[in-house]
């Protein structure tokens, strides 16, 4: 069964900028691009890289380490590209991440 869990304040993701929370077990890098925020797993499908570090363009993002392009789409558009993507919920001024 999907838990929400409250990872951050809107505030604490300004626009364009990144974090990393842990979820459990599931470390993720939220994402806050022009006010929408996203949620993918922090670990790299390549060799485990830091997605949240990594240089966003758009809604791509280039991890850090080598340099893997991967969308920030919706969960419901998986590319199967092997990044996991996590529902994001805003409430009030929370924001909390399906895992
Ligand atoms: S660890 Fe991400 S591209 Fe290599």
């Amino acid at each position: 069964m999907p838990e929400l869990t409250k990872v951050a304040q809107i505030k604490d993701i300004p626009v364009g900028e990144s974090i990393a929370v842990q979820c459990g077990r599931e470390r993720v890098a939220i994402f806050n691009i022009d006010g929408n925020y996203y949620a993918v797993s922090d670990m790299c499908p390549h060799a485990g890289g830091p997605l949240s570090q990594g240089y966003v363009k758009g809604t791509r993002v280039s991890c850090p380490w080598h340099g893997w392009q991967f969308d920030l789409c919706p969960v419901d558009e998986n590319p199967n590209d092997g990044v996991c993507r996590f529902p994001i919920h805003i409430q009030g001024e929370d924001i909390l991440v399906e895992i």
